[in-house]
């Protein structure tokens, strides 16, 4: 935990807090140092310690500058007693957090947190807007992700460096991102190179990987994309090099490919379980996309016939789907496109149409939520929610910021610094071309 040597240092228990003044200098700290004599006096009666309190009280803008969790030799409260309470106290610590460390801390939420959570995100959005705030957050001293493992490496990766993130649940990963671990990748690269000359093959992948796959991709000239820019990086990509490693997911590379014109003959399914991917060396050859054999697995369980039903129901309806899902899904759909995207899309249809779509359930229940005018139905039948991100609740995010305030921080995401540097290149590169 990084120390302020001036200032404030704000040590707080969850029923109490202990403001100390560290060792600074100056009139805005003769400031503090009145207002907590008074504020701790026993000496003055009560009305008087309320306005004197007023009267010295330190400046938002300083207190917001130098507030730091004081180390301390408490433990860490434990979770436990969290899944007890009920949510009003756990909103209540929640909000008494936020107002102590103020813009000191941002709370970040991907649009597929449930409501209970991202009423208290401070910004909310899909992964590449995430990625931007983060990247532009010059206030903050914590980032409390409410998203999953790899959007708060992501936010570690792309924040000022005194910045310390968080991810509420550790245990909020992502399938997907999973699917790709980086002992496979480094495999298949080299298993490649006996074949084709990898310095013509553009590594490329999805946001929703693990930093040691961005990083991957960063030192071979690569470049990381989100749903919202795969198109540009991909052309970005093949502008460069004769052919792209598109990592870990096959729906958005192919989804994307062929919306560029690339025939599916020249894409090849990589399965890291077999040799050459499971494939014939004929075809690596003649392939300009290669990819990875990985898959969302809340999008992948949209199928054409819930588009079919979703049209027998509602023949004037419109069907908008997320490229995470399957070609033949994407295919049948009237609109493609990403979190943001939907959002948009949604906001700006006319009053009175209809829409079936088809990405993570929260968000949809939101979208319905928010737009009664419109018809806005989930396109399955199944309950497609991504499980993982539901993993961040009210216990957890109590928890996590009732620790961080204590100055027993628990959840810190720190990607190491070689790890770091080579992912920022890839992720910087696209955060350019967007
Ligand atoms: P976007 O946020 O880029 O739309 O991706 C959706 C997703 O699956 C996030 O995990
Ligand atoms: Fe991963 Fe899919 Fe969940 Fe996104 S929705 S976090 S890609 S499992």
């Amino acid at each position: 935990m990084a120390n302020s040597d001036n200032g404030w240092r704000l040590e707080s228990h969850p029923s109490t807090c202990i403001i100390r003044l560290g060792a600074s200098l100056g009139t805005d700290l003769y400031r503090c140092f009145l207002w907590i004599c008074f504020a701790v006096s026993p000496w003055c009666s009560l009305s008087l310690r309320r306005g004197l309190i007023l009267l010295f009280k330190p400046s938002k803008a300083m207190a917001q500058a130098t507030v730091t969790p004081c180390p301390t030799d408490l433990s860490p409260l434990t979770f436990d007693p969290y899944r007890e309470f009920p949510d009003c106290e756990l909103e209540k610590r929640i909000g008494l957090v936020k107002e102590r460390l103020s813009e000191s801390l941002l709370i970040l939420g991907h649009h597929y947190q449930q409501d209970e959570v991202i009423q208290f995100a401070d910004l909310r959005g899909d992964s590449f807007k995430l990625s931007q705030l983060a990247a532009q957050s010059d206030v903050c001293r914590w980032i409390v992700f409410c998203g999953v493992h790899f959007m708060a490496e992501t936010a570690d990766i792309l924040s000022r460096d005194e910045v310390e993130v968080y991810l509420p649940d550790l245990a909020a990963g992502c399938s997907m991102a999973d699917m790709a671990d980086i002992a496979s990748v480094e495999a298949a690269w080299e298993d490649l190179g006996e074949l084709i000359d990898t310095d013509d093959v553009m590594p490329v992948t999805y946001v929703n990987s693990s930093a040691d796959v961005k990083s991957f991709c960063g030192r071979r000239g690569g470049i990381v994309c989100t749903s919202s820019n795969a198109r540009a990086v991909l052309e970005w990509s093949l502008g460069r090099r004769r052919r792209v490693f598109f990592f870990p997911d096959q729906h958005l590379g192919r989804n994307t490919g062929r919306i560029m014109g690339i025939p599916l003959e020249e894409m090849s399914v990589w399965d890291w379980r077999l040799p050459l991917g499971g494939n014939r060396p004929e075809n690596i050859r003649s392939s300009r996309i290669l990819l990875w054999k990985g898959h969302c697995s809340v999008h992948q369980m949209f199928k054409p016939e819930h588009i079919e039903q979703f049209r027998g129901r509602f023949p004037e309806g419109r069907v908008l789907v997320h490229p995470e899902c399957m070609m033949s899904v994407v295919d049948r759909a009237n609109l493609v496109g990403s979190t943001e995207f939907i959002i948009k899309t949604i906001a700006e249809a006319e009053a009175g149409s209809t829409w079936g779509v088809g990405t993570e359930l929260h968000l949809v229940n939101r979208l319905a939520q928010a737009h009664p005018d419109k018809r806005v139905l989930f396109l399955s039948p199944m309950v497609c929610m991504c499980a993982t991100m539901f993993r961040i609740d009210l216990p957890h995010l109590a928890w996590c910021l009732d620790n961080l305030v204590q100055g027993t921080p628990v959840n810190r995401i720190r990607v190491p610094q070689d790890t770091a540097h080579w992912a920022q290149l890839a992720l910087r590169r696209m955060l350019e071309i967007h």
